[in-house]
């Protein structure tokens, strides 16, 4: 592990994997779906899942006919992963290793890579994607899919607040448009974003999470804090509290020497 917010990551993951891999949000299968038919990989392709977790994005992939190489920094979500695609045989490899781990450069070049649900985690989300581009071939695809946040600074900051207080290894939610900026800075073209909206139960996304602050104190922080654009509570008749949600899928092609 190279640094202290990749080893706090993997003990999180660790930890929660079980959980993890049966939450809704990230197991819905035509949620899954979507995200494969968004990054329209031509067909055969090897892919790489960067922060694969327990291979949820990997098995859609596998399962739609391309090969896939996951890495994640948590031995356990890589062993949960590769249970989980055993059935595709060597379509499917799995590193326990950083997407920075230089290793990963003999792997490469991929033919597109993926990553669900990791930005938010990352120091620098710039030096991420830049970091997938440099591992795919020319004219290859780079997808990135997120939780988004609001485009008003004082709102993400309310939103990145309770995000923080709940995950120990939370470190920023992107807007759509930073998203489609992040694919732009990193030298990608053509790209698409499609937003589309999910739901999160409270107390099954507080529980597998890695709190800094009490359950009481966040649900109190959210409940009572301005309305946020992609993370809007909403008390139930049973009294349970749905968080409307959005996340983002963002597309783009690293240019080849003659067409950028
Ligand atoms: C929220 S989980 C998402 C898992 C999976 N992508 C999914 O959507 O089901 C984030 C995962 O990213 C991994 N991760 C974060 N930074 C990473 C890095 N630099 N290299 C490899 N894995 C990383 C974490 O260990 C964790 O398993």
């Amino acid at each position: 592990m190279s640094n202290d917010h990749d080893e706090a990551l993997a003990r999180a993951f660790d930890a929660q994997a079980p959980r993890f891999e049966r939450a809704p949000v990230q197991s819905d299968p035509a949620a899954l779906e979507r995200l494969v038919q968004f990054a329209g990989f031509p067909p055969g392709s090897r892919i790489l899942d960067a922060g694969c977790g327990p291979g949820l994005v990997c098995g859609a992939l596998l399962a739609a006919g391309y090969r896939v190489v996951g890495v994640d920094l948590s031995r356990e979500m890589i062993e949960r992963a590769r249970r989980r695609c055993e059935p595709w045989g060597d379509r499917a490899e799995f590193h326990h290793l950083s997407l920075f781990d230089t290793a990963l450069d003999d792997l490469a070049p991929f033919d597109g890579a993926l990553s669900r649900y990791v930005v938010h985690h990352v120091i620098d989300p710039l030096a991420f994607a830049a970091r997938q581009v440099h591992l795919m071939r020319a004219g290859g695809t780079l997808v990135i899919s997120d939780h988004l946040t609001d485009p008003q600074p004082e709102l993400a900051g309310h939103h990145e607040a309770i995000e923080r207080a709940r995950d120990q290894t939370h470190t920023t939610n992107l807007t759509g448009g930073q998203l489609v900026d992040l694919l732009y800075r990193a030298g990608l073209g053509q790209i698409a974003f499609l937003e589309e909206s999910f739901e999160l139960d409270f107390d099954e996304w507080f529980d597998r999470g890695t709190p800094r602050d009490s359950k009481d104190h966040v649900r109190a922080k959210l409940l009572t804090g301005p309305a946020i654009r992609g993370f809007r509570p909403s008390v139930q008749p049973d009294g349970s509290i749905r968080i409307d949600c959005l996340r983002g899928m963002v597309r783009g092609r690293k240019p080849t020497e003659n067409a950028p």
